[in-house]
């Protein structure tokens, strides 16, 4: 049956209205389609009872804090922000395997996630997961910090009873709805970003410093690439080394891909032929602008074999 975003925002903003009553709902917003599509719906349903909230975990785009406060800020909606990155780096420090990245990352945040519950009084938390999210945990793929019963995690270990107004849909279709409900463009055309952040984009240990590399990198990709072909365009920073020459001198430094990938729906993907000119101008770019990178390679792999993100 055809999709009808009308009836499915009305019925989801009648069914969050129903569901929170008169208590609080706190909505986390990653800045993502998905959340922020969350948290605008759930303020159509609930207004002022719906606390929304900014995790600043450190993993996430530069300037990503000052764009989303601003859209919140036009439709007046106060959004709360904390300053987490303490505990995030302090949580993934040492971690190199994947998976015990991704744990470490769903335990901080959902340990920092049931303290904002708490001090806001609020009953409901209000998840952008969607149905991409689901398949793939239950697939075994890998572990999406955002589906807690799919990963055996109880909610109300948390302290957390949870709204997932979105698990039925796929990217396109929260595009839509992000759309009907008078969210920017920036947001609804907006490439998807990993809930876990840029910590899926460094191979072994997330560190500040590795952060700050990729954060410009992946500027520098999302300036450069703008075709609606497009569903995932950013860069990927390696554990490994390589041996390269910097200021005329033998450096041992850091190799960066840079991964491009045509989607429908994340389930699988196709790298996407990137115009070999542009290509040229980002690596450029790439090593003007990011210290300590002697090297820059695109990623040509499908999923499957190859997941999107590298961790
Ligand atoms: P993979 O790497 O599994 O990614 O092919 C599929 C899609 O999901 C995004 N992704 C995540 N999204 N929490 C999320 O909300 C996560 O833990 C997570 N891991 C991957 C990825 O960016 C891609 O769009």
């Amino acid at each position: 049956m055809a999709f009808s975003v009308k009836k499915f925002v009305r019925e989801k903003i009648k069914e969050i209205k129903e569901k929170v009553k008169d208590k609080k709902a706190l909505c986390a917003t990653s800045g993502g389609v998905d959340s922020m599509t969350c948290a605008f719906l759930a303020y159509k349903a609930i207004n002022k009872n719906l606390i929304v909230l900014y995790l600043d975990n450190g993993l996430m785009r530069e300037g990503e804090v000052k764009r989303i406060s601003e859209i919140f800020e036009k439709k007046g909606i106060e959004l709360q922000i904390w300053d987490v990155k303490k505990n995030f780096f302090e949580a993934l420090k040492g971690k190199i395997d994947p998976e015990e990245k991704r744990k470490a990352f769903r335990d901080v945040f959902y340990r920092t996630l049931s303290q904002a519950v708490r001090s806001y009084s609020a009953e409901f938390l209000i998840q952008g997961t969607i149905a991409a999210d689901i398949i793939e945990t239950q697939k075994g793929i890998k572990t999406q910090h955002n589906v807690l019963s799919q990963i055996g995690l109880d909610p109300i270990r948390y302290g957390l009873k949870i709204i997932e107004p979105l698990k039925e849909l796929y990217k396109h279709q929260v595009r839509e709805v992000a759309k009907e409900i008078g969210l920017p463009k920036e947001i609804y055309n907006k490439q998807p970003f990993p809930g876990p952040g840029l910590a899926t984009r460094i191979i072994g240990e997330v560190t500040p410093e590795k952060v700050e590399k990729l954060q410009i990198a992946t500027s520098i990709i999302e300036k450069e690439i703008k075709s609606p072909k497009v569903f995932q365009a950013f860069p990927v920073l390696f554990n490994d080394k390589a041996t390269g020459i910097i200021n005329g001198k033998r450096a041992y430094g850091d190799i960066i891909a840079i991964r491009v990938v045509e989607s429908k729906d994340a389930i699988t993907a196709k790298p996407y032929r990137i115009p070999w000119p542009k290509l040229e101008k980002i690596r450029d770019k790439i090593l003007k602008k990011v210290p300590g990178v002697v090297k820059v390679v695109y990623d040509i792999t499908p999923k499957p074999p190859s997941t999107i993100e590298y961790v």
